[in-house]
């Protein structure tokens, strides 16, 4: 079946908005560590999908899935060793203080579930995010995203704060005075929310501001931030569904700042591509909501899952693939440094680990957002079979997030390509 056809039979089947990628999309059929082919055997570089944090379709995970499935596949209300043996190996990786969690098959349902904890735990309302982030589909955390276009309106228990932009800030604002003007603006959410009587039950933000366009410095903003937010008796969610799991070159990313957050989400790399997601948190959180509320997921934590959960752990460690995301991520910023050097196009550059932002903008001195470009470069990229994407507030950020086994040898190909294509827009 052609491309065509494929997408008028799509457009008929889930209709026509559902989001696609890439003026020319792209049908594929199978993949294999860093690489992915489309229907006519063309190779693609992998540089945009976080899931397959391993690499697609590893055997080791893939072996774990088919062998579980072949035995057993049920629901949690019965007693089996996966799911303890994973979610023991998954708390080892944590700060001792977290000592439990919950298993889902989505971040949207484990941010909606720490909400749930947070309100029931403060018997307070408030919730504050940034203005341009995404935290998943569900009703409660889909109020707080902005990052798919404005809400027609924000509910009245939460708030919205400026993301802490490192790049386009007032003044030029750096370290402590970058943090304390972007803090500032929590502190008086807290004050409004209180004001209100509606108080605050905690503040979810991703520890890396993924979603927002990675800003440099983002600790000592948490730092600030979270330090308002707990004197005033709230707790910091942290959600690492796109920041864990290696992708910044370390286990989590909250790592960074030191803080200990309160409940920390997870999802997409956890199950490498199979729909395993959950949170961990202080145990007393948990108990006391299971005590209040009670919780049950059909699908979470099954045996199936559990199985790929533990699969992905040790592939993560028993590859190096950590360290091969601090290494090579290194190596590819300074690449897209030199790109920068070389091209007016490129205004900033940011990254940790396997995470990059490429901000791109029309006139360097005004930063002007070139979201034309960066739409330009996607579309380009792709058919010189390198995939990658874009984000932010103005669409204007490439957004690369490979799977962690990408190489040295892919990192040049990267560079190569990502060179001649920018040469061809200065031309
Ligand atoms: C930071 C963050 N949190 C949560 C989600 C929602 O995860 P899911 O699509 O698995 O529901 C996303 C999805 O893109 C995300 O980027």
């Amino acid at each position: 079946m052609n491309i065509e056809s494929l997408i008028a039979r799509r457009n008929r089947l889930l209709g026509a908005n559902t989001p696609l990628f890439y003026d020319s999309p792209l049908h594929l059929v199978r993949g294999e560590g860093v690489w992915v082919y489309d229907n006519d055997g063309e190779k693609y570089l992998d540089c945009y999908n976080n899931v397959p944090c391993v690499g697609h379709c590893h055997p080791q995970v893939v072996d774990a899935l088919c062998m579980q499935a072949k035995k057993l596949n049920l629901h949690t209300r019965y007693l089996h060793e996966n799911i303890l043996d994973y979610v023991e190996q998954l708390l080892a990786r944590f700060d001792n203080s977290l000592d439990r969690a919950m298993l889902v098959c989505t971040g949207s349902e484990a941010n909606d579930q720490a909400l749930r904890i947070a309100r029931m735990h403060t018997g307070k309302q408030g919730i504050i995010c940034t203005n341009a982030t995404y935290h998943g589909n569900t009703t409660a955390v889909v109020a707080l995203s902005s990052i798919f276009g404005p809400q027609a309106s924000v509910p009245e228990n939460v708030r919205m704060v400026p993301w802490p932009d490192s790049y386009r800030t007032p003044d030029n604002l750096r370290g402590d005075t970058l943090a304390s003007h972007y803090a500032a603006y929590v502190n008086d959410a807290i004050r409004d929310l209180e004001d209100k009587g509606l108080g605050l039950a905690g503040m979810l933000v991703c520890p890396l501001f993924a979603n927002e366009g990675l800003p440099d410095e983002p600790n000592p903003y948490l730092r600030e931030a979270i330090g308002y937010v707990r004197d005033a008796g709230g707790l910091y969610l942290a959600d690492e569904v796109q920041a864990g799991f290696g992708r910044a070159g370390r286990w989590w990313g909250h790592e960074g700042s030191g803080l200990v957050p309160d409940i920390i989400t997870l999802g997409k790399p956890m199950g490498a591509g199979h729909p395993l997601a959950g949170l961990v948190a202080r145990g007393e959180l948990i108990d006391e909501f299971l005590e209040k509320e009670g919780y049950f997921n059909t699908f979470g934590g099954n045996p199936v899952s559990s199985a790929v959960g533990l699969a992905v752990l040790k592939v993560l460690e028993e590859e190096r693939l950590i360290e091969n995301a601090a290494a090579v991520g290194e190596f590819i910023l300074q690449g897209f440094r030199e790109l920068q050097q070389k091209y007016d196009s490129i205004g900033d550059v940011r990254g940790q680990g396997l995470f990059f932002g490429i901000d791109l903008v029309s006139d360097r001195d005004k930063k002007s957002p070139d979201a034309a470009e960066a739409k330009r470069i996607v579309n380009k990229m792709r058919d010189r079979g390198v995939l990658m994407s874009k984000i932010g507030e103005h669409g204007n950020i490439l957004k690369l997030r490979p799977p962690l086994c990408f190489s040295k040898e892919n990192a040049e190909q990267l560079l190569s390509v990502l060179d001649e294509v920018l040469e061809g827009s200065s031309v």
